[in-house]
């Protein structure tokens, strides 16, 4: 028969006394164990047998409100939403810019102008942000070009070697040079008239230009005049070109006189 040891007994005795309320009733007989004893001492004098021994109260749980759970359960916000978050305002600004309406034409050359930049975009970006190529954007091509003439050469002939300045001298910020990242190829393979929309189309989304200013150009592009411009063309025979249209076509003289005159103030 296995023995159980004297201290469980106790403990036993003990544990179904604070059950009942009764103080243990073996105390009394207990056996020299020493834990008996010092139970014996502790609760039988202070106790009476009728009052229930005190119970350590455990205090319940306080119920959670279901949103503080929903609140704690919820994903965090990532700690990259941070800089987004920060983004966000220059970011909305900029989507703001680009949803203004074209104040061209959608049927005529500056739009037309928009499917030959698919041949740049890549170097310049799709809104003209820049990448290899210089950013065009936020008027800065203006800057570079400020007549069509030389912007209208410059895409015909492509960039010279690294280091040969480009565009108008006293540009603000310091006149362009040729970097040495990439190159810009000549694209004098394409019809002039494609030429000279892409320029209107850079002029106007990129440059910021009012297309109403550029209207004798669109003119040009219309009629179908434009001579073929080859590689090493300039910006005086490209100028040369354009008058020679002028005269014959009142319509687009007009228009460019009345513009030069807004422009003088
Ligand atoms: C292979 C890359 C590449 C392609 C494609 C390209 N460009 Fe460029 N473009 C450049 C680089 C590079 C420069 C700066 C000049 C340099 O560093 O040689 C530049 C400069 C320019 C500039 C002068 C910008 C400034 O303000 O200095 C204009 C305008 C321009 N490109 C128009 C065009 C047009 C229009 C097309 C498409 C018909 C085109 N580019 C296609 C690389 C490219």
């Amino acid at each position: 028969m296995v023995e159980i040891p004297d201290y469980l007994l106790e403990r036993s005795r003990e544990a179904r006394a604070r059950i009942t309320g009764a103080a243990p009733a073996s105390d009394s007989q207990s056996d020299s164990s020493e834990t008996a004893v010092v139970a014996a001492t502790e609760s039988a004098p202070a106790a009476p047998v009728s009052a229930p021994p005190e119970i350590e109260k455990i205090e319940p749980p306080k119920p959670v409100a279901p949103w503080v759970i929903a609140a704690k359960e919820r994903k965090k916000i990532p700690v990259w939403m941070a800089p987004v978050a920060l983004f966000l305002p220059i970011w909305a600004f900029m989507i703001w810019g680009t949803l203004e309406a074209p104040t061209y034409d959608e049927e005529g050359p500056i739009a037309a102008g928009g499917a030959v930049y698919a041949q740049c975009s890549a170097c310049h970006g799709a809104g003209g942000g820049g990448g290899v190529g210089y950013q065009l954007n936020d008027g800065e091509v203006i800057k570079t070009f400020p007549d069509v003439e030389s912007h209208v050469a410059w895409v015909v002939n492509g960039s010279s070697a690294a280091g040969t300045p480009y565009g108008d001298p006293n540009r603000e910020g310091g006149q362009r040079i040729s970097q040495n990242q990439g190159v810009m190829p000549n694209f004098a393979a394409l019809e002039s008239y494609e030429i000279l929309e892409v320029v209107l189309y850079e002029r106007v989304t990129h440059g910021l230009q009012d297309a109403g200013e550029l209207e004798a150009y669109v003119l040009w592009v219309e009629s179908g005049a434009i001579p073929d411009w080859e590689l090493g063309v300039s910006p005086q025979s490209i100028f040369a070109n354009f008058l020679e249209f002028l005269e014959m076509n009142p319509e687009a003289k007009e228009a460019y006189e009345e513009n030069l005159e807004e422009a003088s103030g």
